[in-house]
């Protein structure tokens, strides 16, 4: 999720937090993809990416290594403090040949879309970032990378989904549960700057407006599983716990004794190591038609 934890800012800590188990999710089958995408390009060049909304890099550190160089990345984030950390991390970064990459940071809002920061790319990457956005600022984005034949890599979007799992892994559904769910659910749609927020429906939608604008699409299922016990995950599950009891508040205020009592039987629960979590995310990778 980028917003399975129901806010604006995003701290590092929370970031690195979830790092790992991002890059385990990932659909390798799609980087693939992407990598192929750019090795049917003209070499030379250095192979301009764009990551939107990219926070501390953990996109760009999962990518630079498995991508083809040279490569020059164009980072993208309102959050000045979230891009020091990027840049000391791409500093480190190496492409799949071990050549150096380059980068450049830009601290701006995504809102509007300009269509210049696409301009000289190949790709647009972008993860765990279009539960916040909404539809209208999805079109620009795809209007303007089907006006530069470009193809987009869009990772761990979030799907509404989530749930607690039981020791072997099976999903537990108590209707306690399916309540927080749904209302955490109508909590994502709230606007983020850009208008109604596209929450867990941004997979679909990503899909739908990149279908009808004349992009292939494909697409895998990169649910985070968060094993009951596992002492290493205890720290994110309960973060997600407490985010969606915050959530569930904001939207039934009179409410917060019942929730309040879900919330602390649940974090008793992971820390017990009765129960893992499940949230479920898809990757997504987009080309151009034209260039099959
Ligand atoms: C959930 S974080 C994901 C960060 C990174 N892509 C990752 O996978 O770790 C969402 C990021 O989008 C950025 N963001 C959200 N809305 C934005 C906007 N309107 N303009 C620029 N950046 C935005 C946040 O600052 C944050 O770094």
């Amino acid at each position: 999720m980028s917003a399975s934890i129901p806010q604006d800012v995003f701290s590092a800590e929370w970031l690195a937090l979830r790092e790992e188990l991002d890059a385990r999710s990932r659909s390798h089958r799609l980087t693939g993809l992407a990598v192929d995408w750019l090795d049917k390009r003209s070499a030379g060049a250095p192979y301009g990416i764009v990551d939107l909304g990219c926070g501390s890099g953990s996109n760009l550190g999962f990518l630079a290594s498995r991508l083809p160089g040279p490569q020059r990345w164009r980072l993208v984030d309102h959050d000045a403090q979230l891009l020091v950390h990027a840049r000391r991390r791409g500093a480190l970064l190496r492409d799949r040949a071990g050549s150096r990459v380059a980068l450049e940071t830009h601290c701006r809002s995504l809102s509007p879309m300009d269509r210049e920061l696409l301009a000289d790319a190949d790709l647009v990457v972008a993860s765990a970032l279009f539960d916040l956005m909404s539809r209208s600022w999805v079109e620009s984005l795809v209007a303007a990378c089907a006006g530069h034949g470009q193809a987009l890599l869009l990772t761990l979007s979030v799907d509404g989904d989530w749930a607690f799992l039981d020791r072997h892994g099976a999903r537990v559904e108590e209707s306690e549960d399916i309540a927080v769910r749904t209302l955490f659910q109508t909590h994502q749609h709230r606007d983020k700057g850009l208008g109604p927020a596209l929450g867990g429906e941004g997979p679909a939608v990503l899909a739908s407006i990149l279908l009808a604008a004349g992009f292939w699409v494909e697409s895998d299922a990169t649910p985070w599983h968060l094993t009951a016990g596992d002492a290493t995950q205890r720290g994110l599950a309960e973060a997600l716990v407490t985010g969606w009891h915050d959530a569930a508040i904001e939207e039934t205020p009179t409410q917060a004794a019942r929730l309040g009592a879900w919330r602390d039987r649940r974090l008793a629960d992971i820390d017990a190591g009765e129960l893992g979590v499940t949230v479920g995310h898809r990757d997504l990778f987009a080309w151009p038609a034209e260039r099959g």
